[in-house]
């Protein structure tokens, strides 16, 4: 299976043998190519722009990841792309590429929704996570709760109602004066505060319910760097706080959400995964409270043409794939796919 990823402002390629238990199975292999240069300028994703970089990358990106494998054309199976959500300049892009390689070479097309790669990142890695499971999603578009009683059965427990995870911590980054994409620079700053200088409130911690709300805590975090001495420490420790405050409002949630639906099992993914602070207090949280926490390794939770490859591969195992068009949905709810059975 290739898979191709062309949701956003990464372009991600990879290639996958899934037949579990037989020789040979798993990732072959991938390549990326993040355009994080080219909209740092703009200080946030220029669509069009992105669209056209795709283009540029995408077909070089498939020959080197073709060459790693040592495979050719001919070897695939299927083609998987990211049919949504996302940027559609962007998203039709890898359909078109996807649809058009997979009718010449007469194979099945999958269509993937963004999130589900996401979610079965996880599945890539030595002891996957079996469903049920509960995952928590967590990118720059996203911040949700859901529980997977299989595989395509997805159920949202809780969504984002402002502000994604990944946007909060770009959002605040800026505010404090640190370059696109602040996330990952947020919270490399974080490790240098000190815990407790600062504390914010844990938004939405307070009632019952499963929704998350960061916007506010960014203008908490704004009046409390504006009155502050702004100097290098501060920096830090605010960054801190914030982190401190995201991350444990998603362990609330989190431990919620696996009460809430009886699993014993979570899984985290999406680009915030990657944050050691978040992954190093589930782990503990799961130790002490008896659930297992499973996450993808570090460059799977961002965008990557692996997790398409595997949700394709799995779609076209039970037979689904699209027709002869070239459809993509900027807007898809998860909780419409039909389940992988
Ligand atoms: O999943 P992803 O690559 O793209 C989307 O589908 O949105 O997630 C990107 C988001 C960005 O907002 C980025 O700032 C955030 O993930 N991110 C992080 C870290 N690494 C990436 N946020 C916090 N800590 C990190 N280490
Ligand atoms: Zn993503």
């Amino acid at each position: 299976m290739l898979g191709i990823e062309t949701s956003c402002d990464e372009t991600g390629v990879a290639l996958l043998r899934w037949e579990p238990g037989a020789p040979g199975h798993g990732l072959l292999s991938h390549t990326l190519y993040s355009q994080i240069k080219l909209h740092a300028e703009y200080g946030g994703v220029v669509p069009e722009l992105a669209s056209r970089d795709h283009v540029r990358k995408l077909l070089p990106l498939v020959r080197e990841a073709m060459a790693q494998a040592g495979l050719t054309p001919a070897d695939l199976g299927g083609v998987a792309y990211t049919a949504g959500p996302g940027l559609v300049g962007a998203l039709l892009v890898g359909a078109s590429a996807a649809r058009a390689m997979a009718w010449a070479l007469g194979v099945p097309a999958i269509g993937v929704h963004h999130m589900e790669g996401h979610l079965l990142a996880p599945l890539l890695e030595d002891n996957p996570p079996e469903p049920p499971f509960v995952a928590l999603l967590v990118s720059g578009g996203h911040s949700m709760l859901v529980e997977v009683k299989a595989i395509g059965e997805y159920k949202i427990l809780g969504d984002t109602l402002d502000d994604a995870a990944g946007e909060a911590f770009d959002k605040t980054a800026k505010l404090m004066g640190l370059p696109y994409p602040g996330g990952p620079a947020l919270a490399k700053l974080a490790q240098q505060g000190r815990p407790g200088v600062f504390r914010f409130s844990r938004p939405m911690t307070d009632r019952p319910g499963l929704d998350f709300s960061f916007s506010g805590l960014k203008t908490q975090v704004l009046l409390a760097w504006q009155q502050s001495d702004q100097s290098e420490q501060t920096r830090a420790d605010v960054a801190r706080g914030f982190e401190e405050a995201i991350v444990d409002t998603m362990i609330i949630k989190c431990r919620r959400a696996l009460q809430a639906s009886g699993a014993k099992r979570l899984v985290i993914a999406g680009g915030v995964g990657a944050n050691q602070h978040l992954r190093a207090e589930l782990a503990a949280a799961g130790a002490k409270d008896g659930f297992q926490v499973y996450f993808p390794r570090l460059a799977f939770c961002t965008d990557n043409g692996a997790m398409i490859a595997l949700a394709g591969a799995i779609r076209l195992a039970h037979g689904q794939h699209q027709d002869e068009t070239v459809q993509v949905y900027p807007r898809w709810d998860l909780e419409t796919l039909p389940p992988a059975m």
